[in-house]
């Protein structure tokens, strides 16, 4: 049966186990102390920071179901706008003003914190109790290397649909014309699949790519041309890992994250960790790959509904081994 494009992404709102799955809703730094508003899988949501620790819980005052991002933080508190409930670690409710201090809050007015870590930068949340862990990237922790992150976007874009397209190459040369894609050089390399590091699945390749402008800082090299050694590989469910090698020893490795707000708008941010000389600018760097990414979403934001999951509706090619094998997995997960 073929899925129409139309399809609202209730399939994926709807989704235990995208509920069980880690999300990037923020960076850390846009909760300090917050409150901040992310709308995660259809739900909204409250972070906040109390004694370092990022809060996650329903954006709803369990008195009256006022938002409480609308709140302020207080004392180390999240302080409801409307009657002024107050909200410390872990979601306990420690204040009702209206109430004699000596009268504890009901039981049932603490908040109820879901799973919340911060990693990479970034604050994951998920809805329910996750099975697995947040994908590793082992840069993170080697000190040759600097991790620079990237402001959260949101694309009009369904989750599924840029996952498939960071596992793409095919669209360089089309997509990336303002960027490092090259026209003439359109045919792909064959593509083996196999088991990467650290949980990682998907492929490496070699990739001529076009050197100008602002690639010429990225890539450390002068020449017109640059023989890249990439890869590129996934993590369940919208995790995927670009890397990038030059024959100069520089590594570049890209965490691309796709955020369902809903089953067609997503949250995009991308961190990228690099081993170089630090003598560019983090603002620098980061500018080639804004700029390789706002290719991608004007292109995406023409496609409308989710990706669809099923074996036959979209007619695949070789070149989208990868992106056909994350589509199985995803919908088998979806399905588990
Ligand atoms: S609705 Fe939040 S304190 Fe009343
Ligand atoms: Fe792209």
């Amino acid at each position: 049966m073929t899925t129409h494009p139309s399809d609202d992404g209730a399939v994926l709102c709807g989704s235990a186990a995208l509920r069980r799955s880690w999300h990037a809703v923020a960076r850390s730094v846009e909760v300090s102390p917050g409150p901040r508003r992310v709308r995660l899988l259809g739900e909204d949501l409250v972070l906040y920071r109390t004694e370092g620790i990022v809060v996650a819980a329903a954006d709803v005052c369990p008195h009256r179901q006022a938002p409480l991002s609308a709140g302020r933080m207080s004392d180390g508190c999240l302080v409801c706008p409307y009657h002024g409930w107050q909200f410390a670690g872990g979601g306990q409710c420690v204040r009702v003003p209206s109430a004699a201090e000596h009268v504890p809050p009901p039981p049932r007015a603490h908040l109820h914190a879901l799973p919340c870590v911060e990693r990479y930068g970034l604050v994951w949340v998920a809805l329910d109790q996750p099975d697995d862990a947040v994908p590793v990237i082992p840069e993170d922790d080697d000190p040759a290397f600097r991790r620079i992150n990237t402001p959260v976007d949101i694309w009009k874009v369904s989750a599924t649909r840029m996952t498939d397209n960071f596992l793409d190459v095919t669209h360089f040369p089309f997509v990336h014309t303002g960027t490092f894609g090259r026209a003439q050089d359109t045919v792909a390399p064959k593509v083996e699949l196999s088991e990467l590091d650290h949980g990682w699945f998907g492929y490496a390749y070699p990739v001529t790519a076009r050197n100008s402008d602002l690639g010429t800082m990225v890539s450390g090299q002068a020449d017109e041309l640059v023989e890249r050694q990439m890869s590129s590989g996934f993590s369940l469910p919208f995790a995927v890992r670009s890397t990038i090698d030059y024959h100069t020893g520089l590594r570049h490795v890209l965490l691309l994250l796709s955020t369902p707000v809903d089953g067609v708008t997503s949250l995009f941010t991308f961190v990228v960790w690099r081993n170089d000389d630090f003598s560019a600018s983090a603002e620098e760097i980061i500018r080639f790959d804004l700029a390789i990414g706002a290719e991608d979403k004007v292109m995406l934001e023409k496609i409308p509904g989710v990706l669809p999951l099923d074996q036959t509706s979209l007619v695949s090619v070789q070149a989208d081994k990868c992106s056909v094998e994350w589509r199985r997995r995803f919908a088998a997960l979806l399905t588990a």
